[in-house]
């Protein structure tokens, strides 16, 4: 797939099939998110991908469904909040494979001083991106979900992750159901969101 059809193709998907990802392309995928950027060029990276499905419902149990009250959206982000809240768990659960980038801390998060906390943070985001834009270019749906909350340490826990290593979001891919749900996308082009030269 061209770069700019994989850039337009990619969507948040919530809805997957009961189907599992070929290994080579697991692993193609996995080796785009190795290749992003990071701070200082360490690469501290560790991933914990689950491809059983045992597994997968294991983990699934640690991420709560958020309730979501909003009955007719008015807007894309609450088209949105109704789409994914409920589907928080059984997203991971109809999922193929879930990616868990953890990544290791050099600077604490909150130095006031000098703010280096979020480079690892940043660099394990560019991983992020890189997946779920390979993802897209092998014909798959995905998804991220950020641990909130307790799930943070729950999982740390279930997966024995050793001290000082912290995940940014689970990655979750699957081939999209055919009927899966996206909103409308918020307007974001180059005529509203782009300042050249001065604010
Ligand atoms: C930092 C970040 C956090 C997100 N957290 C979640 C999440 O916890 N659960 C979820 O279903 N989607 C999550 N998303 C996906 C967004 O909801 C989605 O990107 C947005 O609604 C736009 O839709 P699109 O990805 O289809 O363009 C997150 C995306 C980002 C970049």
């Amino acid at each position: 797939m061209e770069f700019y059809e994989v850039i337009n193709k990619r969507r948040s998907i919530r809805q997957f099939e009961d189907r599992e990802i070929p290994r080579e392309a697991l692993e193609r995928i996995l080796d785009a998110g190795l290749k992003a950027p990071s701070s200082d060029h360490q690469r501290r990276w560790e991933l914990v991908t689950f491809t059983d499905k045992a597994a997968i419902l294991e983990l699934a149990k640690l991420v709560r469904p958020y309730p979501c009250r909003i009955r007719e959206p008015k807007t894309p982000q609450q088209e949105m909040f109704q789409i994914a809240y409920p589907r928080q768990r059984t997203m991971i659960q109809e999922s193929a494979c879930v990616i868990l980038p953890y990544f290791r801390q050099k600077y604490a998060f909150d130095n006031p001083k000098n703010d280096y906390g979020l480079m690892d943070y940043g660099g394990a985001w560019a991983l992020v991106e890189n997946l779920l834009l390979a993802a897209t270019a092998e014909g798959l749906g995905s998804v991220v979900h950020i641990p909130v909350k307790k799930e943070p340490e729950q999982i740390k826990a279930f997966l024995k992750i050793p001290d000082g290593y912290y995940l940014p979001a689970l990655v979750i891919l699957g081939y999209a159901r055919k009927d899966a749900l996206v909103p409308a996308q918020v307007k974001a082009t180059v005529e509203n969101k782009v300042h050249w030269n001065k604010w």
